[in-house]
């Protein structure tokens, strides 16, 4: 599906940005760049890639496929990107400024660890369930949008960034596949099978969780 590939093309390239903001933010770098990573995160992760995730894909799959907007995946995944939208919002004036420090070390970590496990997540559970669902409903495209101007910018913002700054290497951060590894499981949600399976699918598949 066309939007499916879209958002993991854009989930690499997001991904890479993070890394390099993180060098900037700890290594150091072009103080003007500051603003232009708040521009590639706000409007081209935030406006346009979160949006078009929110506005077409979740929306297909509670309107389609009944899938619960309120509690699961999709809860957690649109608190997610408040939360981050939040800290990205913290973070501006001290990239504005180019505020190096302590304040802005802990912003960039945080945020940076928060979407890079947000990513994980979507990658390895919300896009390859909602693909396969959406397909069994005979649903093979879904709508998506062009960048708008300012998007555009952003894009290309983010990827002259991604040129300038190697990634910085955090080795104090756990990724990885699978809702196990999704720091909301076990809390605000109990993993895919239980909060989006039907009758049918535990009783075809059921047997797996036969124990717990
Ligand atoms: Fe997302
Ligand atoms: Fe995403």
């Amino acid at each position: 599906m066309r939007l499916i590939d879209e958002l993991r093309a854009e989930h690499t390239l997001i991904d890479r940005a993070l890394g390099s903001l993180r060098t900037w933010v700890e290594v150091g770098g072009d103080a003007a760049d500051g603003e232009r990573f708040w521009k590639f995160f706000r409007r081209y992760a935030g406006d346009f890639h979160h949006a078009r995730e929110e506005d077409s894909l979740f929306v297909a799959l509670h309107a389609e496929a009944e899938l619960p907007l309120d509690r699961g995946p999709m809860a957690v995944l649109k608190a997610d990107h408040e939360r981050l939208g939040a800290l990205l919002d913290q973070l501006h004036p001290l990239l504005k400024d180019a505020q190096r420090g302590e304040q802005m070390t802990a912003l960039a970590v945080e945020y940076s660890r928060g979407l890079w496990l947000h990513i994980d997540a979507e990658n390895s559970v919300m896009l390859p369930e909602s693909e396969q669902r959406l397909r069994r409903l005979n649903i093979h495209e879904l709508p998506s949008r062009p960048p708008t101007g300012e998007e555009q910018a952003a894009l290309w913002d983010g990827q002259a960034l991604v040129e300038r700054y190697a990634e910085l290497p955090d080795r104090e951060v756990m990724r990885g596949d699978g809702c196990i590894m999704c720091p909301a499981y076990g809390n605000t949600c109990r993993g895919l099978e239980r909060e989006w399976w039907n009758e049918s699918e535990w009783s075809e598949h059921g047997d797996r969780f036969s124990g717990d």
